[in-house]
């Protein structure tokens, strides 16, 4: 019998429909191991994934500072390290916290509310394409002040770069994803060449301009790009997986009726089955996590999925605690590199939530769908659902 480090497979279609309790078996067995695969060290508990993400003097994002290269197009907030990460994150910051979110969140929970209207009582309809694909595109174009582009045709370029996110394990996914990002980036650029509405582009828009600081316009420009697809993406694999936890759990949408639960209670689907599995990091020198030597050099993956469910930080790790609090979960990642979009990505859900909680029609599974084969990113590629009659 192959030992339990070989048996982790991200791909494996068991692994892809519940990797749960594989992560839990690594944890106990053997927290921090060395994966073939992803060519990389592998950590799953919690308090080791925290470590690591905190501490970016020792564990480096930008490949740089390890002696690889980053391709233009990719410099952007995601890629550099502080200090030089610092300026660029905090003017998108600055920016986000600018924008209305209490409008964003009701304009999103309009469009989920007309979306049902159109789809109760049709049969069974695709989550991903009819609401989790409209939901995440509208819900990013909105926080930047930007038209939505058409969403099948947005939805086809966002999976070829999502997929690319898997290149270590396929190598084959790699151009398609540049050629993606390239079209994505034209979009941008014809964004920032255009009139400004309000929205968080309005608002960066001056760090941008022409004769500005070269290397500035260049990290704000792909920037914006990350944050329109990254979030678009994150967020549409989000509410598929959101929507599949409340199909699979009878009675939660209707606890969530109840507002006051609302809010913990997206934060805990998030916490529960995340789309973000986990990201890399490289040790820029020898250091030791858990006992183990990591080498200068080395990858180091944060396993989210597994660090989610670890007993040692979660009471009942393994159940949905609707009102768990506080919830200090890695759904939105940790330290210099955390999520920019967390209270975006939260008015989304808590919008999705809310209009399928309150519509008068009662959603109920049509099938158990089809998981996408990504290892990074745990997604849908279909969830069939019907909206019955109460
Ligand atoms: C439920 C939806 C979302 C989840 C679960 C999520 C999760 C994450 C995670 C785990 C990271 C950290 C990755 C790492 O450390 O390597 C991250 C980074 C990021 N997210 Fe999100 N995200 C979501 C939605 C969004 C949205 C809607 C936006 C923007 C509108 C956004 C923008 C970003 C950006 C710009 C970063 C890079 C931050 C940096 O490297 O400094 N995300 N997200």
């Amino acid at each position: 019998m192959p030992s339990v480090t070989d048996r982790y497979d991200p791909l494996d279609p068991e692994v892809l429909r519940d990797p749960y309790p594989v992560l839990a078996e690594l944890r106990q067995r053997e927290p921090v191991f060395w994966h073939v695969g992803m060519d990389s060290w592998a950590l799953t508990r919690y308090a080791d994934s925290v470590r690591v993400l905190r501490d970016h003097a020792t564990f480096a994002r930008d490949p740089r500072r390890t002696g690889g290269t980053v391709p233009e197009p990719s410099l952007s907030v995601q890629t550099l390290d502080p200090p030089q990460q610092s300026q660029v994150r905090s003017l998108f910051m600055t920016a986000l916290r600018a924008q209305d979110l209490t409008a964003i969140e009701e304009r999103a929970r309009r469009l989920v509310l007309e979306r049902l209207d159109v789809l109760a009582g049709g049969g069974p309809f695709d989550v991903v394409a009819e609401l989790a694909v409209p939901l995440s595109v509208a819900v990013v174009a909105d926080l930047l002040g930007v038209e939505p582009p058409p969403y099948g045709e947005f939805a086809a370029v966002s999976d070829a770069i999502m997929r690319s996110m898997d290149g270590g394990l396929n190598p084959a996914l790699v151009e398609p994803g540049r050629i993606a990002r390239q079209q994505l980036s034209d979009l941008v650029d014809s964004w920032f060449a255009a009139s400004a509405r309000p929205g968080l582009l309005a608002r960066v828009r001056q760090a941008a301009a022409p004769g500005g600081d070269a290397a500035a316009r260049l990290y704000v420009k792909n920037t914006a790009r990350v944050m329109f697809q990254g979030g678009y993406s994150t967020m549409a694999a989000a509410v598929g997986n959101a929507v599949h936890t409340l199909l699979i759990h009878p009675g939660v949408l209707d606890r969530l009726r109840d507002r006051a639960l609302l809010a913990t209670g997206v934060d805990e689907l998030v916490r529960f089955d995340g789309p973000v599995q986990g990201t890399t990091r490289t040790a820029v020198r020898a250091c030791r996590i858990g006992g183990v030597e990591i080498a200068a050099g080395q990858k180091v993956v944060t396993l989210f999925a597994a660090a989610n469910r670890d007993p040692a930080a979660f009471a009942r790790a393994d159940e949905l605690v609707l009102d768990r609090t506080p919830n200090p979960h890695l759904g939105y990642g940790w330290g210099p590199h955390s999520c920019i979009g967390t209270t975006v990505a939260q008015a989304g859900l808590r919008a999705l939530v809310a209009a399928l909680s309150d519509h008068r029609a009662h959603l109920a599974a049509a099938d158990d769908g089809v998981r996408r084969r990504t290892a990074t990113m745990r997604a849908f590629d279909t969830l069939p659902a019907a909206l019955l009659h109460r």
